[in-house]
């Protein structure tokens, strides 16, 4: 590079340009490589000096995904004369030199020394786009999964109401009242599972309201409890143990049932045994609540306990959507609040949620 061309570089780059994040390649007005920082160094694999001096076609080598040439489409020095730069797009970038060509986010600036003058340098900015497509792969997968959850019951919605509607007279009522069932239970699973895609979208996108409130925790707990006898389960598989004095808790009644509903209920399809639940002072007393929920089943298997509380994951035997322990954590922690699991003393699985007790004035 001579005098001349780093008076120029530093003439048309900000100072700090090397610190940019994003790769930066300016070109001059004929063309010509000036300027390439150290973040477009590393997306190159070139060093600045390696690439002055040349033309930005050859250095930065860029076709779309039907295999264009980026450039040719684009024409920034000879194209419309108004036009002032390119959006963001997503190009394929083909190293200088040779390798596997990589996707990048690529816009650019076209700089005019008058309106409509000719360009007198091309200002190209480059990123990987790695993060954004594991962020898009992630919402496909998710897309993907949804669907698949609601295919199945609605299939079985259909397929017994189809079967019910031809053949009806062909049917005891037993047999009739069998199917309408199996009807009423995926249509009430459809349902929990937008209801819990909705919890997931207002938790996610921070539009979640907590209404605070006073609870009494253990009188949630026996309610929790209560609904899963309504159910049919027997009310000797409940204990609550309330231990020691409890602090004043402000939360959200309506999203504490749900954290004990799902930790009882999951207590209930994957483990065995009693449901025991104690509510006690949290550690240092007006901290708040902490509720533990365990049961006598197999437990958590210690390689599986990370990943308990990440969206859709379950077990293949007697999951269900893999999504209750998600939203469990989300209200939890939207209550400043934390939840763990461990192994219960006789080797179930014993879920720790801890509340803190956000009296006012402090309570959101
Ligand atoms: N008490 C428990 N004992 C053993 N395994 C458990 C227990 N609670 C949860 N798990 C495991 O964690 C997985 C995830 O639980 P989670 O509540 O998130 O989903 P789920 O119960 O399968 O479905 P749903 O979305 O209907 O709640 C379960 O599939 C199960 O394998
Ligand atoms: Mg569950």
């Amino acid at each position: 590079m001579s005098a001349s061309d780093s008076i120029a570089a530093s003439d048309v780059v900000p100072t700090g340009y090397r610190d940019l994040p994003d790769a930066v390649l300016v070109a001059d007005g004929t063309g010509q490589v000036i300027v390439l920082n150290p973040a477009g160094e590393r997306i190159l694999g070139r060093a600045a000096a390696e690439v002055l001096g040349r033309d930005f076609r050859d250095v930065l080598a860029l076709t779309d995904h039907a295999g264009r040439n980026w450039w040719d489409c684009t024409t920034p020095y000879s194209g419309l004369a108004t036009r002032t730069g390119q959006p963001e797009n997503r190009l394929l970038l083909t190293p200088f030199g040779g390798g596997e060509s990589r996707e990048v986010l690529v816009t650019a600036r076209y700089v005019r020394d008058r309106p409509v003058g000719p360009v007198i340098r091309l200002v190209v900015c480059l990123r990987r786009a790695t993060a954004r497509q594991i962020a898009e792969r992630g919402n496909a997968e998710l897309v993907s999964i949804v669907a698949h959850e609601l295919r199945s019951p609605l299939t079985s919605v259909k397929g017994f109401t189809a079967t019910l509607l031809t053949k009806w007279e062909r049917f005891t009522d037993e047999q009739k009242r069998l199917m309408l069932e199996t009807i009423n239970s995926d249509a009430d699973r459809v349902t929990r599972l937008i209801t819990e895609l909705l919890d997931i979208s207002r938790m996610e996108s921070g539009r979640l309201e907590l209404r605070r409130q006073p609870v009494d925790i253990p009188q949630r707990a026996r309610s929790a409890f209560a609904r899963q006898i309504g159910a049919g389960y027997s009310p000797d598989r409940f204990v609550l143990d309330v231990l020691g004095e409890l602090p004043e808790v402000w939360a959200d009644p309506d999203k504490v049932d749900q954290i004990l509903s799902n930790l009882v209920e999951n207590a209930i399809r994957h483990g065995a045994g009693r449901v025991d639940v104690v509510v006690q002072p949290a550690d240092g007393g007006g901290a708040g609540v902490e509720v533990v929920v365990s049961d006598q089943g197999s437990g958590i298997a210690p390689e599986v306990a990370p990943r308990l509380f990440t969206k859709f994951w379950r077990d293949g035997r007697r999951g269900g959507t893999g999504l209750g322990l998600y939203i469990t954590r989300g209200l939890v922690e939207a209550h400043g609040g934390s939840i763990d699991v461990e192994t219960a003393p006789g080797g179930g699985a014993s879920f720790r949620v801890r509340l803190p007790s956000a009296t006012p004035p402090f309570a959101r």
